[in-house]
């Protein structure tokens, strides 16, 4: 698997990456403890900071865009203003579990919906199992940044539906239309807002979001998979949120979590929760 993604330390505060050939520090609220490897920050090229946005590290320059290849899938990466760069690599382990389930499902025409998809690494990871896809997000510019990269990716000719909606909107047009979708994908914000300002809380609204998914499951339906990366949320919430909502299926979960060098130390950055439908309940 090629993956040119590392976490490479973290502490004080902060997390230190690479991306391709760029190493970037970066706010990281939960690493309270000490730097492991303190003579590696000079390394990284730009650092962002909540108050001064993006800085040159030293002589560097901050890098307009740059490509990287995360756990097999091209990503076309720019800081933005919020301090993100247009992947959350803590999904990345993911992508692997999506494709590996989509691919050992050995059904034709596996249909996937992917909610709040953002730059797509879920999407690309279905499609390439061979799925059909329907990729929603309210960010025309995210939306916008998935295709290019599922071009990157020679997925440019896949069968995905590109949407630029809000969620809930979308999720009842697709009941009325009577649509249904056999794996659902959903990673809602804590806050966000859809394409009229429409206010999205995951607190208020991930109940209404759950109930709308399953309405759109289809007979034979594969999974649910929720993550989430608000702080204090656990897998267990996860759980407990999925199975308040649907029934006769399994439930696995974990964290999400920055890795690199075995010796480097992972820091937990969200968290998943999977229903699967119980074979011994499939029909
Ligand atoms: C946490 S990010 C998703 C990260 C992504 N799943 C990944 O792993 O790369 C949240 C996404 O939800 C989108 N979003 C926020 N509110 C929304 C809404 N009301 N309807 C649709 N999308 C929304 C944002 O534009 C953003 O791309």
């Amino acid at each position: 698997m090629r993956n040119e993604y590392e976490l490479m330390d973290s502490g004080e505060g902060r997390k230190l990456e690479r991306f391709g050939d760029v190493i970037l520090s970066r706010p990281c609220e939960q690493a309270d403890w000490s730097r492991q490897t303190p003579v590696a920050w000079s390394t990284a090229c730009a650092s962002f900071d909540r108050d001064a946005g993006w800085q040159p590290v030293g002589d560097s320059t901050v890098p307009e865009s740059w490509t990287a290849t995360i756990n097999d899938l091209v990503f076309q990466l720019s800081p933005t203003p919020a301090g993100h760069v247009g992947v959350f690599p803590e999904t990345r382990g993911l992508w692997n579990l999506i494709h590996e389930s989509l691919k050992s499902t050995q059904r034709d025409n596996v249909s996937v919906l992917n909610l709040f998809a953002y730059s797509g690494g879920a999407t690309l990871a279905a499609a390439r199992a061979g799925s059909t896809v329907c990729h929603l997000d309210a960010s025309r510019s995210m939306v916008t940044r998935a295709r290019e990269n599922a071009s990157l990716n020679g997925l440019s000719e896949a069968p995905i539906r590109w949407i630029v909606e809000d969620v809930g909107k979308f999720l009842d047009r697709e009941i009325r239309r009577g649509r249904r979708y056999d794996a659902i994908m959903l990673d809602p914000p804590s806050f966000g807002r859809g394409i009229k300002g429409e206010q999205y809380k995951l607190e208020r609204d991930l109940q209404a979001t759950l109930e709308q998914c399953r309405a759109l499951l289809s007979e034979t339906p594969l999974f649910v998979l929720l993550t989430a990366h608000t702080q204090g949320m656990t897998s267990g919430e996860l759980e407990n949120r999925l199975s308040d909502v649907l029934d006769s299926g399994e439930i696995d979960r974990g964290t999400m979590d920055l890795t690199g060098a075995p010796e480097v130390r992972r820091v937990e950055s969200g968290m998943w929760a999977r229903w699967s439908h119980s074979v011994r309940n499939s029909t």
